[in-house]
């Protein structure tokens, strides 16, 4: 990884800052003085100090996105602009994809990073990892339907949910999966239909109210250890 991509990802300085940090001789690399941040190093083994301070790397970066109705889950597209792709460099180039999908309509809480296995148990139903969605309905839906209890979609039975109603027509459901379409499925099978739908919380994470749609930031070092507790102790509704 090129130096000024490693502090860029770091979050120690951005690469304009790191040239210059460079070239007046404060930035070294396993000792040595460095003033080309053009040039390769290995996050994982050197040791590279800015104005004499170590940079710490973390492997895995997780960030939180308040994502706008419009926008894909996914890593890129041909055509559409997607979750990652509004990230700014080196962001947009370090294979980061979305933990989990939402629609495209779908707002709120969404979970971008690279670390491929702790993304994988958070998403798997058996784990039971919590995503809690606010919803808005058009008309109040059938409770005698019980579709928390258990709906066949698929071909299969979905796992328990937990729907928490507001007023007759909003209200949250908490889910431990994640079918296509799911909520808007179990609300159709109950006589009504998703009109708005909102990830408020994703594996004991909430949404951070301070991010207007659009806006994201990484998980704080707790954040990250509530959704690694989450995928390993997880009960299930
Ligand atoms: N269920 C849905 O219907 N849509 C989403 O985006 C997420 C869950």
């Amino acid at each position: 990884m090129r130096l000024d991509k490693f502090l860029s990802v770091t979050k120690t300085a951005t690469r304009s800052e790191s040239s210059k940090a460079a070239k007046s001789g404060n930035v070294t690399v396993n000792g040595a003085v460095e003033k080309n941040t053009a040039v390769n190093v290995d996050p994982e083994n050197d040791r590279i100090c800015f104005f004499g301070q170590p940079v710490v790397y973390r492997k895995y970066v997780w960030i939180m996105m308040n994502k706008p109705s419009g926008l894909l889950s996914a890593s890129n597209d041909k055509k559409e602009k997607t979750v990652v792709s509004i990230l700014p460099p080196p962001l947009d180039s370090m294979e980061l994809f979305p933990c989990g999908r939402l629609d495209k309509d779908t707002v709120g809480l969404i979970m971008i990073t690279n670390d491929g296995e702790l993304s994988h148990k958070l998403l798997s139903p058996k784990k039971h990892a919590e995503k809690k969605y606010f919803f808005k309905l058009s008309k109040p839906y059938d409770r005698q339907a019980g579709i928390e209890n258990g709906i066949i979609m698929d071909g299969k039975l979905t796992k328990p949910a937990r729907i928490e109603m507001q007023d007759e027509l909003s209200g949250t459901i908490t889910l431990t999966e994640g079918k296509y379409h799911q909520i808007k499925r179990m609300f159709e099978r109950a006589g009504s239909k998703v009109i708005y739908l909102k990830r408020i919380s994703f594996g004991g994470v909430k949404l951070d109210p301070s991010l207007r749609a659009g806006e994201w930031r990484y998980l704080t070092e707790a954040e990250e250890e509530t959704l690694k507790k989450s995928a390993d102790n997880a009960k299930g509704i």
